[in-house]
């Protein structure tokens, strides 16, 4: 047993924590930002920060919709338009909020499997417009990257997705967005051609403000209901909405992040790679997702607990053999790396290098 604090990468948060611009924001809160109302509203805007999003990615700003991060817009999107029957569709592989939320509105979920490829998960895309055209459901949830699988969901099929399920509303959930080099803004020409898609990004992955509980959506044009219903007049919690506005200033902290995080995405999976038994799943999200032989998850479940390491085990359904690790610091992943590989020493035939 360990006598060092526990070690969190179980919940894909960001461990090496947001831009020092975020810090100086903390630092010069005074009065007015405590305890004034924004004045933004009377502008004609939601924000400064709906403003400063609405000139970086080239989109109307009433079609910004802000809210405490992407869970608070994935539940106001469906509390707005699913009813009691009503279906929504889901990856059977992901995020359990989904179905938890279409749960509380009666709503009926429907899941599409996501399928094993070589070297990743990926979406049957025919599959989906197949589901869809039998289901007809109000609202389709696709996940890019999708939790816990990590696989992305490519442009090209995006745009064909979309023609197929023009009569309902696409919630393009982008939580994890960032986390590979190099990736085009998709936004502006898929929100204008299709008017029911919103596309949910936040400030607590890439960021790392997931404690400031900040969120944003792009908002198709035809999504007013979602509109009206998510703007508040009195204005959004200003604390948060300057630490995203410092996070936004800071593009080269974040690049480097990324950059760190994606050169111990590739250690790990070196790392799977001389586990016997063991599958680790490219990911294109900050976490990984390895399938290990049945029989040594419940002893290494032990050994990092032991360790004061935590990391995701599955309780139930098909993961119960996987394990799911978040990318933390290259100080956090190199103590992992060295405890598995301590504990998989120890067990015969499984001899890691
Ligand atoms: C796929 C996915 N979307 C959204 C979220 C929640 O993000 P936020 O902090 O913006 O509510 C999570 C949280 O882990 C997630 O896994």
């Amino acid at each position: 047993m360990t006598d060092h604090p526990p070690i969190f990468l179980d919940r894909n948060e960001n461990q090496y924590g947001p831009a020092p611009r975020c810090f100086d924001v903390l630092k010069s809160i005074g009065t007015e930002k405590l305890s004034m109302y924004s004045r933004d509203y009377a502008r004609g805007i939601k924000s400064r920060l709906s403003e400063r999003l609405s000139t970086e990615l080239g989109i109307p700003e009433n079609q910004i919709l802000l809210a405490e991060g992407s869970e608070d817009l994935i539940k106001q999107a469906i509390h707005c338009y699913v009813g009691p029957g009503e279906r929504v569709l889901c990856p059977e592989q992901s995020w359990w909020y989904y179905r938890s939320v279409a749960t509380e509105v009666g709503g009926i979920t429907t899941t599409y499997a996501l399928k094993q490829g070589n070297e990743s998960y990926y979406y049957d895309v025919d599959e989906m417009i197949e589901l869809y055209d039998r289901e007809s459901p109000r609202i389709v949830l696709i996940a890019s990257p999708n939790n816990p699988t990590g696989n992305s969901f490519p442009i090209d099929d995006l745009n064909r997705l979309t023609e197929a399920f023009r009569e309902s509303i696409v919630i393009l959930d982008e939580a994890y967005r960032g986390f590979v080099p190099d990736i085009a803004e998709h936004a502006g020409e898929l929100l204008s051609r299709y008017r029911n898609l919103l596309i949910l990004r936040t400030f607590s992955k890439l960021y790392a403000l997931a404690g400031a509980r900040i969120g944003f959506a792009l908002c198709g044009p035809s999504l007013n209901r979602l509109n009206t219903f998510a703007s508040r007049f009195l204005g959004y919690n200003r604390i948060s909405e300057e630490l995203a506005l410092a996070a936004l200033d800071s593009p080269e902290y974040y690049t480097s992040i990324a950059s760190k995080i994606t050169e111990d995405r590739d250690r790990y999976t070196e790392f799977f790679a001389n586990i016997p038994g063991a599958r680790c799943y490219r990911s294109d999200a900050n976490f990984l997702l390895i399938r290990l032989p049945p029989e040594i998850v419940k002893p290494l479940k032990q050994h990092l607990a032991a360790e004061q390491i935590r990391i995701k085990f599955f309780e139930e359904g098909e993961f119960t053999d996987f394990i799911r690790i978040t990318i933390g610091t290259a100080e956090q992943n190199t103590h992992l790396r060295e405890t598995m590989r301590t504990f998989f020493h120890a067990i015969p035939g499984q001899i890691t290098r």
